[in-house]
């Protein structure tokens, strides 16, 4: 059974296609990306009208290139998935008509995929796939949380941001530094010069004694250290960008912790755009090996936004029979 999947919530499009009758889990036969970046760093963020005509733009010839790489005709799809949100409407609406589109066009039925549920799902596309049950650190642009991950579907929100997602935090601070957008991954190379421990910035809700998370007070904190600076910032951006980077990190490392203990999981997934972010990484592989605990990640280029997560997710959604193929034929669903 194949199921393609478009991804258009953000700024990125990505389709994919996965054979679903594979086991133990689907399998990704090929999948294509573009990434609109460069188009949005001349503005410092995402522009979401631009976003919307670039994804009308790519995803045909994206969706093209996936089919061609796949050796596959389009008339030997099964399903046709999509991110039915959350994200940009603009956006969304790409993604959503062009697969209710073709699914029409091909008379097969077409499944809206949660945006979130292809991040947390997005490791078992790696070679070495997580098994349930699991603690999930979902780190994106646009969400924090910490779930309990009982099986496909079976999910238990154990705590999340109360204001920004930390991928904010790391934006919103790299763009008080001058750095181009997304600010995750300039910030983070501009930290491997500088010294973490130089400015003592907060750690909002560290000892709260729950597994929520708060980064909007570290953004004002940033701010305030960088006015302090004046014209030092640029000789001492290397340190404050360390120092921002520190912050985050420790912050999601302990309460991933403190999702571990509360749960008596011994396996943790890590996914989401943050997920790339290497300190992390490194910190919580450390802290987890010292207890026992398995770190699971999506392979590097499958963190940020990408059409085989969508497609993985629709694919895992099937065969655990959440979704039936009979059901979905009822009716095209158009859920933005
Ligand atoms: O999951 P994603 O692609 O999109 C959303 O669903 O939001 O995540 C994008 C976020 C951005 O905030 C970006 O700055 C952040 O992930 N990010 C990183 C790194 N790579 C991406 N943050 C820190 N370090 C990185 N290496
Ligand atoms: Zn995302």
């Amino acid at each position: 059974m194949l199921v393609l999947g478009i991804e258009s919530s953000c700024d990125e499009t990505g389709v994919a296609l996965v054979d679903a009758g594979a086991q133990p889990l689907p399998r990704l036969l090929s999948h294509a990306l573009y990434s609109q970046i460069d188009m949005h760093q001349a503005y410092g963020g995402v522009v979401p009208e631009l976003a919307s005509r670039d994804h009308i733009r790519r995803v045909l010839p994206l969706t093209r290139e996936t089919m061609k790489e796949a050796q596959r005709s389009l008339a030997e799809v099964d399903v046709v998935a999509y991110t039915r949100g959350p994200g940009l409407a603009g956006a969304l609406l790409v993604g959503a008509g062009v697969a209710c589109s073709l699914a029409a066009a091909l008379g097969k039925p077409v499944m809206g995929v949660h945006h979130l549920e292809g991040h947390l799902l997005s490791p078992f596309l790696s070679a070495d796939p997580p098994e349930f049950p699991f603690v999930a650190l979902l780190v994106s642009g646009g969400h924090t949380q910490l779930m309990r991950v009982d099986g496909v579907g079976s999910y238990e929100l154990l705590g999340e941001t109360i204001d920004d997602a930390a991928g904010e935090a790391f934006d919103k601070s790299a763009k008080l530094m001058g750095l181009p957008y997304p600010g995750g991954p300039h910030l983070s190379k501009l930290a491997q010069q500088g010294d973490g421990a130089a400015f003592r910035l907060p750690r909002p809700l560290l000892h709260s004694g729950n597994l929520d998370f708060s980064f909007a007070g570290l953004k004002t904190a940033v701010l305030t250290q960088a006015k302090k600076l004046g014209d030092e910032l640029e000789a001492r951006k290397a340190d404050l960008a360390a120092s921002t980077q520190a912050a985050i990190v420790e912050v999601l490392v302990k309460k991933s912790l403190g999702a571990m203990a509360q749960t008596g999981l011994k396996r943790l997934v890590v996914a989401g755009g943050v997920g790339a972010n290497a300190l992390l990484r490194s910190q919580l592989n450390a802290a987890c090996r010292q207890r026992g605990i398995r770190v699971h990640y999506p392979e590097l280029h499958l963190c940020t936004d990408n059409g085989a997560m969508i497609a993985m997710a629709a694919g895992m959604r099937l065969q655990a029979g959440l979704v039936k193929l009979e059901v979905l034929q009822r009716g095209y669903t158009f859920d933005v």
